[in-house]
């Protein structure tokens, strides 16, 4: 029966063209019923009959991720027309849907948490509805990503649009940038320099249009990341500007190609383009949740990639582009230089980039998109040989208190590399006394109240994926008040959560296993000495085996705050490290489940 029903299917296409997979709801002729029920109900708000059953058009979905609760994206609600008028001229049927909102500056308690459910209700649209391939239309941090891991899952053609950032903030003639001005500002506040109304002026003239920051945080580096990775193009462009309408119509076109083609995630997303968007994100200045992201979307595809290949990959390369947090510069002037594409050919051009020929879905490989792209401006991206900073990379660190944590080492200030990295003898090794939080509560309730001296190392534990869900932002801690008096503005952090991509301190991050899943961490007292050795790439605790192996039998299950909501609670029950990605444990089995069906 079976092969009759697929003989009788083929029947029905023309020869050598793929039988794309809406046709199972729109013309099956062994389930008339259902076909026509699915048929009537997509006509009924003015759909014409060939627009849904003509086997030569691919119907196209875009996934909507811009609302009025999602305000970095909610340019998207334009931006989609455009992307339906480039399908429509290429003979799809686009079909618009909404995604879970994601919103990084709205969501309590962190946006983190949202991104798996985004995820997983992304899958469920784009495995049960008839959709031949995707437009993402991605933007605010957790929104790429999210929707890059869905499309993985399910693997059909797709290409992630980027709303685009805001255009620069001034406030008078200085620029203000996301993120950026409000840690500046509220400084400044603080000490009473300006007022309260002075202090919401100048944050809100960082945000002067659509789109989302304009600074070089998680969501520029992901979008940077996605178009590294092979998955979309014209990642830099502003979302106010003309350009940016021209690349959705232009999104829209090649979706439907690709659709035809049957060009699908699994196609793109190999080994060699990770490795590519590794190297990107060192010469970007990417953000510390790059690799947490990245990880997670090699899992869903089912790619190896873990965080030694961060450092073997991108710990050596330079930063080249000039742009806040670590530079002067906002997003307008970084797309008039050139955007990714310079960024890549400067890499390119010097033997960088790890795997230039890798195919990306604009059909070009990177040579093929590097030729006669580079910088137009080399205040804003660097040549290869003027560099920002040296080894913007991350390194990877082990040790008796985790199996994998990462340190950004080009954010290393002078004054720390005096106190701790100046040893002739080991000058990549520093050790102190350790003063242990537990999560930013008790951080900040006792932070005053212990004798933190000048080579102490600050630990926070209990904020990772199942601490904290969604793993906090917060382990760069600030000194108490007495070590700043006295001239000390950093200390050496280390902690199971994570760290907001616009924070400098020395830290060493995204410790897994965590805390509250049996992470060493967890056994941790204050005044234990813990020995970070660079050279080495370890972090330990300088205590006897015998004496961790007793603590860790007398230590009773680590408590963690309570869950305030069911997906809370659903959250901490499969989630992974950070290390892993952070993704659904259960979920990464799930692979190419919507395979188009070849003819
Ligand atoms: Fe949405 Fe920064 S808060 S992009
Ligand atoms: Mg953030």
């Amino acid at each position: 029966k079976l092969e009759a029903e697929l003989n009788n299917k083929k029947s029905k296409q023309a020869p050598g063209t793929i039988r794309f997979r809406s046709r199972d709801w729109f013309d099956d002729p062994d389930h008339p019923d259902s076909t026509a029920l699915h048929i009537e109900r997509y006509l009924n708000w003015g759909l014409s009959l060939p627009e849904i059953t003509d086997p030569t058009k691919p119907i196209i979905g875009i996934a909507q991720s811009g609302s009025d609760l999602s305000p970095c994206n909610r340019h998207h609600l334009e931006l989609a027309k455009r992307v339906r008028d480039g399908i429509i001229a290429a003979g799809g049927t686009p079909l618009e849907f909404p995604c879970h909102p994601i919103q990084e500056t709205g969501k309590r308690p962190n946006a983190a948490l949202d991104r798996n459910l985004s995820y997983l209700s992304l899958v469920e649209a784009l495995f049960g509805y008839p959709i031949d391939g995707v437009v993402l239309l991605t933007g605010c941090d957790k929104t790429t990503p999210a929707m890059l891991m869905a499309a993985c899952t399910v693997n059909i053609p797709t290409i992630a649009m980027n709303v685009g950032p805001m255009l620069n903030g001034y406030y008078y003639e200085r620029l203000t940038g996301s993120g950026t001005i409000v840690w500046e500002s509220r400084k400044r506040y603080a000490a009473g320099e300006i007022s309260y109304d002075e202090f919401l002026d100048i944050v809100s003239s960082s945000a002067p249009s659509v789109g989302h920051c304009n600074t070089m945080g998680t969501a520029s580096t992901m979008n940077a990341l996605a178009e590294a990775l092979g998955m979309g193009f014209g990642s830099a462009i502003p979302a106010a500007y003309r350009e940016r309408g021209q690349c959705a119509y232009q999104t829209g076109l090649r979706i439907v190609d690709l659709t035809k083609k049957d060009i699908k995630p699994s196609d793109i997303l190999t080994k060699e383009a990770f490795e590519n968007a590794i190297a990107a994100n060192s010469a970007i200045g990417g953000s510390t949740n790059a690799p947490i992201h990245l990880n997670a979307i090699a899992k869903h595809i089912g790619v190896q990639l873990d965080n030694d290949d961060w450092e073997r990959v991108g710990y050596q390369l330079p930063l080249l582009v000039n742009i806040q947090p670590a530079g002067e510069f906002l997003c307008e002037e970084y797309f008039r230089a050139g955007g990714l594409p310079a960024v890549m050919a400067e890499l390119l051009d010097n033997g960088k980039l790890p795997h230039p020929d890798a195919m990306t879905v604009t059909g070009k490989t990177w040579r093929e998109i590097c030729k006669g792209k580079n910088s137009w401006d080399r205040r804003v991206i660097k040549s290869f040989d003027n560099p920002m900073k040296k080894n913007s990379g991350f390194l990877h660190l082990k040790g008796s208190l985790f199996d994998s944590a990462i340190m950004k080492t080009s954010v290393i200030s002078e004054e720390f590399q005096e106190r701790y990295l100046s040893n002739p003898e080991d000058p990549n090794a520093f050790q102190g006394p350790c003063f242990v939080f537990d999560g930013p509560e008790d951080y900040h309730a006792t932070i005053e109240t212990k004798e933190v001296t000048p080579d102490a190392i600050l630990v926070i534990r209990g904020v990772g994926p199942t601490g904290y869900p969604g793993a906090a932002e917060v382990v760069n801690m600030a000194p108490p008040t007495k070590l700043f008096k006295q001239g000390i503005s950093e200390l050496p952090c280390i902690g199971d959560g994570r760290q907001s991509g616009t924070a400098g301190s020395p830290s060493i991050l995204n410790a897994s296993p965590e805390a509250a899943t049996g992470g060493n961490l967890a056994i941790l007292k204050d005044g234990d000495i813990i020995r970070v050795d660079l050279n080495k790439r370890s972090c330990d605790i300088l205590i006897s085996e015998e004496e961790i192996s007793k603590r860790c039998n007398a230590m009773s299950p680590y408590k963690c705050p309570a869950s305030q909501t069911p997906w809370q609670e659903i959250y901490r029950t499969y989630v992974s490290e950070l290390s892993e990605g952070m993704v659904l444990k259960n979920a990464v089995k799930y692979q190419r489940v919507a395979q188009v069906s070849q003819p």
